[in-house]
């Protein structure tokens, strides 16, 4: 073996689930966020943490209005998807601009994304500042899945995304 940095550390765990992150924007619109540091955190109730660099816009809006929605995408917003992580909701309308489908959540104001594999919808429950980043503690309140959509991967950091 030999020493590696953290980001080789990362290219090498590849493939890192990923999803979209939506958040209520000012305007009432939908904010759409590339993520793939987000993971399972309790079964009873069911919780997930979602990880954001403090630059970003979606964590102001988590704070701002205490919900978010992660969608898990499928294959057919491989290219859109990945626009999300190289541009800020601050000067884009990301669902608009790279054409993806939002539906009205069951739960929760920000609308969630139509094509995905699986949906959580979460409610805020605490907020932990990681240095560079905050860890996003959340409740969810709702499910709903297609088991015939296909979930994208992150792979190369930031760099791609495939199914597996
Ligand atoms: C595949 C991929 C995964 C990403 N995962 C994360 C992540 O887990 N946490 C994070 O803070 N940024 C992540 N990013 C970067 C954000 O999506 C990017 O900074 C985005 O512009 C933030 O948008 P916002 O300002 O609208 O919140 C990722 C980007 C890509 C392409």
């Amino acid at each position: 073996m030999t020493d590696l940095t953290i980001g080789q550390a990362q290219r090498l765990t590849a493939p890192c689930p990923f999803a979209l992150l939506s958040t209520l924007r000012d305007d009432g619109g939908t904010n759409l966020m590339a993520v793939s540091w987000w993971s399972y955190l309790s079964n009873r109730p069911p919780m997930l943490g979602a990880c954001l660099s403090k630059k970003g816009l979606s964590g102001e809006l988590i704070r701002k209005s205490g919900e978010f929605a992660l969608s898990i995408v499928d294959e057919t917003l491989k290219e859109a998807a990945l626009r999300c992580g190289t541009c800020s909701g601050r000067t884009a309308d990301k669902a608009a601009e790279f054409g993806i489908a939002l539906a009205d959540a069951e739960k929760i104001a920000p609308q969630v994304v139509r094509d995905s594999r699986v949906v959580f919808e979460c409610r805020l429950v605490d907020a932990r500042e990681v240095s560079d980043h905050v860890l996003y503690i959340a409740e969810i309140v709702a499910i709903r899945g297609d088991a015939d959509k296909k979930a994208l991967f992150a792979f190369d950091g930031y760099g791609r995304l495939d199914t597996v």
